[in-house]
């Protein structure tokens, strides 16, 4: 995956400074410092482009112009006005600036960072996005494919950030950005890999790769045996009717001291959702490979953490099943019994995410966590009802919640609260078990998350809805997301 390394660079004079592709800020129709400073020594070549009028400066607009000396490239990137510049500026110039560097041959580039800042937006923020961005950018799917897409030919990028920062921060910046990009890589190949060749267990060995020869990490993988003698009734139901056994997946990393309770990550890992006996229609049915996105945020996540070595304890827990119709799948009307002991009538096998999660939730409460957080592509109605730009986020916890909301902004990973009443907690009656499955037409990703509620015991515990956001339909992939506002919660419990 991608190779693209970040350099914290020292000011440098950009007309003495060799690179294959110099990206030099612009603000309107007025250059920024470093293409201002360059300017005269280059025969005022970038004024006269400006007055052309082809180039106006807009946020994530961009021209390429042969350079001089020892500038191969030089890229004029777009930030619109200067008194104006805020962060949705710095993220249409990250995108500008990702898309123009695709297109070149370039594999080295140099950015000058230092103006990337304002009145809504600091440099560090900038950084940070910027180097997430451009890792991400690289991300191509090639698993299946005899002729792989063309690679981005950018594999360094140096960045000069001018004194305000100090280059060993500046670097730590890059560093965590790129690192969280990664981690949203891995979520995102994991995603766009087919059914077939992502199963319950392809999950349980991505997470041992996680733990391989790193003494801080261990992975535990629960076989079918162990969760029915755990009693994990609910779990095994949707398993039942597949060749695929279904695995629990515990990756414990510990960066804190021994004592500290764990951050528990939980991910529905349902590697293919047919609907099982209540079938889904046909169309689009494939994209129920990205059933178990809420997995690989928890592994990408994971990943992320582990390589910054954060100072704290995460346990990410995955349960990992395919929900298939056969002749040994569970029927809608069937009851079974969850590990926490409470019944369950399944009135819809395709309301699976929740049965999964909620043996999977209870195991995760006897780890005495700090808070669990649970991330799955759980219902349709969240993507009525918040479409892709927002992650449903429910909570128990006041606290929490605001933590994840504010780790959402940070990022651009964006959740949005919704209410986990008594009210609508009572659409789960059944007259045959303590609970049903589903609650009826209205509210379905709200009663979704009063089910899972029912499993949380007094931990503090949020559930990420995450149907709208983990993956886009055209062109179709995975987006990685929530890794971005998970590493940033995790990173804010570490400092905090
Ligand atoms: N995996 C689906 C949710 C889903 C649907 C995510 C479409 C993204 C796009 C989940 O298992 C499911 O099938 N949910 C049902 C619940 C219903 C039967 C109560 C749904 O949303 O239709
Ligand atoms: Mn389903
Ligand atoms: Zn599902």
């Amino acid at each position: 995956m991608s190779e693209l390394a970040f350099h914290a660079r020292k000011s440098v004079d950009p007309a003495r400074s060799k690179s294959a592709c110099s990206v030099l800020p612009v603000f309107g129709k007025e250059l920024g410092d470093a293409a201002a400073a360059l300017d005269p020594q280059i025969d005022g070549a970038l004024s006269a482009a400006l007055k052309l009028g082809d180039f106006k400066g807009k946020p994530g607009q961009t021209m390429v112009m042969p350079g001089a000396g020892k500038l191969e490239r030089i890229l004029l990137l777009g930030l619109g006005e200067r008194d104006k510049l805020d962060r949705a500026a710095v993220r249409e110039a990250t995108q500008g600036l990702s898309t123009a560097l695709s297109r070149l041959s370039a594999r080295d580039a140099l950015l000058f960072a230092e103006e990337l800042q304002g009145q809504d937006v600091d440099l560090a923020w900038s950084l940070e996005y910027l180097a997430r961005h451009l890792v991400m950018s690289a991300y191509r799917y090639t698993e299946t494919l005899s002729k792989p897409k063309d690679p981005l030919s950018l594999r360094k990028l140096n960045v000069q950030a001018g004194a305000a920062l100090g280059s060993a921060e500046v670097q730590r910046l890059l560093d965590r950005g790129a690192a969280v990009g990664r981690g949203a890589n891995l979520a995102r190949h994991l995603g766009d890999l087919p059914g077939n060749l992502c199963t319950p267990t392809t999950l349980a060995s991505e997470a041992r790769k996680l733990g391989r020869g790193n003494k801080q990490v261990s992975v535990q993988v629960l076989e079918e045996k162990k969760m029915r003698e755990l009693g994990m009734g609910a779990l095994l139901s949707v398993s039942a009717g597949s060749e695929q056994p279904a695995k629990l997946i515990a990756i414990h990393y510990k960066g804190g001291k021994s004592s500290d309770a764990p951050y528990v990550l939980v991910g529905k890992g349902i590697t293919f959702d047919t609907g099982g006996i209540s079938l889904k229609p046909g169309a689009k049915m494939d994209e129920m490979k990205y059933d178990m996105c809420g997995a690989a945020s928890v592994l990408g996540t994971l990943q992320a953490v582990i390589e910054q070595k954060l100072p704290i304890n995460v346990t990410g827990v995955i349960a990992a099943a395919e929900n298939m119709p056969s002749g040994r799948a569970t029927k809608p009307g069937d009851v079974v019994t969850s590990m926490a002991g409470k019944t369950i009538e399944i009135l819809n096998t395709d309301a699976e995410g929740r049965l999964v999660l909620c043996d999977a939730l209870t195991w995760a409460t006897r780890l005495k966590p700090a808070a669990i957080v649970d991330i799955a592509t759980l219902t349709g109605a969240c993507v009525v009802a918040l479409g892709s730009h927002a992650t449903g986020l429910y909570a128990n916890d006041d606290a929490l919640a605001e933590q994840l909301l504010t780790a959402g902004t940070e990022t651009h990973d964006r959740a949005w609260r919704m209410p986990l009443w008594e009210d609508y907690r009572k659409q789960l009656k059944s007259n045959f078990a303590d609970l049903a499955n589903i609650g009826g037409p209205e509210a379905g990703s709200v009663t979704a998350a009063c089910f899972l509620a029912e499993f949380t015991g007094d931990c503090a515990w949020a559930h990420l809805d995450i149907a709208g956001a983990a993956w886009n339909s055209s062109p179709k992939g995975a987006t990685g997301r929530p890794v971005a506002l998970l590493s940033r919660y995790l990173a804010e419990r570490a400092e905090a």
